[in-house]
């Protein structure tokens, strides 16, 4: 059945030149990206450490398209307020991370941004549960987060199957990433996924718009 699900590309900045930040943003605008992802890394709950509140304030001028801002920080509930003010649009934050996500998800819509909850590889989709009516996201992890440029991990495809069912008709994107590119893209929209995180493939060869493009082609096409 051919789906007629939003297809977005959300290219990942952990990729881009750190060194030109807001021209790095500009660019994948202009490349016709649909978000952009901001990955936050703490030295904690991941072993790579990243940005922080500030550096998404500096960017928020660069675009007008909606900030992703995925935090792999733990704990997260301390943090939210700062990246909310910054100017994110959307805060994801891991399942793992705290004993009271429905909390931390009342948290961040309390404050008008869209909630979204990630699952490492080995969280069973029965983590989101109870919490999915507070839900406008889930992100599903294709590799182990904490690094761009990793493999995907194929046994994820399924769980992306299972998190599209019990979305059901609910309004609730469901995004993938890491390791995601043409190939790997299609097997996850396939899935049901239809928000495609990409660091690597977006932001290789100077050709931010062609890749951007070929990921949406792959994710577009009827299942
Ligand atoms: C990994 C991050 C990803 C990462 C994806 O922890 O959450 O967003 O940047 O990078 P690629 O697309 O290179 O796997
Ligand atoms: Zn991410």
């Amino acid at each position: 059945m051919a789906t007629t699900r939003n297809t977005l590309i959300a290219p990942s900045i952990l990729s881009a030149d750190f060194a030109r930040l807001g021209e790095e943003v500009r660019a994948i605008d202009r490349a016709g990206c649909d978000w952009v992802h901001v990955d936050v890394m703490d030295g904690h709950f991941v072993p790579n450490i990243t940005i922080g509140p500030g550096v998404v304030k500096a960017i928020r001028p660069h675009t007008q398209k909606p900030l992703d801002v995925h935090l792999m920080i733990a704990p997260a509930d301390p943090f939210i307020a700062a990246f909310a003010d910054a100017g994110s649009d959307s805060i994801t934050v891991h399942a793992e991370v705290g004993p009271h996500l429905d909390r931390t998800l009342q948290l961040i819509r309390s404050l008008g941004k869209k909630a979204g909850v990630s699952l490492t590889p080995q969280t069973p989709e029965s983590a989101l549960a109870y919490v999915i009516d507070r839900l406008d996201l889930i992100l599903v992890m294709t590799v182990n987060p904490g690094f761009g440029g990793q493999a995907f991990i194929p046994a994820m495809v399924e769980k992306i199957a299972r998190v599209r069912s019990m979305i059901g008709s609910r309004p609730i994107q469901l995004e993938v990433d890491g390791g995601v590119a043409p190939d790997t893209a299609a097997l996850c929209a396939k899935a049901g996924a239809n928000v495609f995180v990409a660091g690597s493939a977006v932001f290789k060869n100077d050709q931010y718009a062609a890749n951007i493009a070929a990921i949406r082609a792959a994710a577009s096409l009827p299942n």
